[in-house]
């Protein structure tokens, strides 16, 4: 029984945080880069872009399978995504206009956002934005 609230309340708390900024209260998850451990391209980027983007946006998927999405638009590996991370946030986190049939729930939104900040956009030098981000000290080991 316990097993199927704790999850829930948990949720619970992840929307209430990114809605209203109330930084110090619940974790700081979807405004600041503090999720221990962090979203990285092993553990969730590459997985969300399989899932909902690379079946049109795969050099392994053939021209007629890619519905039509550029040829030069693939976001296979870690390179693709530092290319492509201002059109990947445009696209599917400031937008909803990927993947064209939608399929993606607005939490993965929120989380594809979180990374592309204290991820990728640090790894091309650029600082995301938002409160606390790259806000590493005071976490221990
Ligand atoms: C069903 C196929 C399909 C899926 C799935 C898909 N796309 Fe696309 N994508 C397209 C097509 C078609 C275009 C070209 C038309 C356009 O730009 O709207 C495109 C173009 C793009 C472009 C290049 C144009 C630009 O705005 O810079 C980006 C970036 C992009 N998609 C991101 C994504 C992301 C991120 C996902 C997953 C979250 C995704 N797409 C999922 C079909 C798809």
């Amino acid at each position: 029984m316990r097993s199927l609230v704790v999850p829930a309340v948990f949720f619970g708390a992840l929307l209430a945080s990114c809605d209203d900024h109330q930084i110090g209260q619940a974790p700081l998850v979807g405004t600041s880069c503090l999720r221990e451990p962090p979203l990285t391209y092993e553990n969730f980027g590459s997985d969300l872009l399989n899932r909902h983007c690379n079946s049109c946006h795969s050099v392994y998927s053939r021209k007629g399978q890619r519905g039509q999405a550029p040829l030069d638009v693939n976001f296979d590996t870690w390179d693709d995504v530092l290319f492509w991370a201002d059109r990947i946030s445009a696209r599917s986190v400031e937008s909803e206009t990927m993947p064209p049939a939608g399929g993606m729930v607005p939490d993965e939104r929120v989380l594809l956002g979180e990374w592309l900040r204290c991820e990728v956009y640090p790894a091309l030098g650029q600082v995301g934005g938002g409160p606390g981000t790259n806000q590493t000290e005071g976490g221990g080991t």
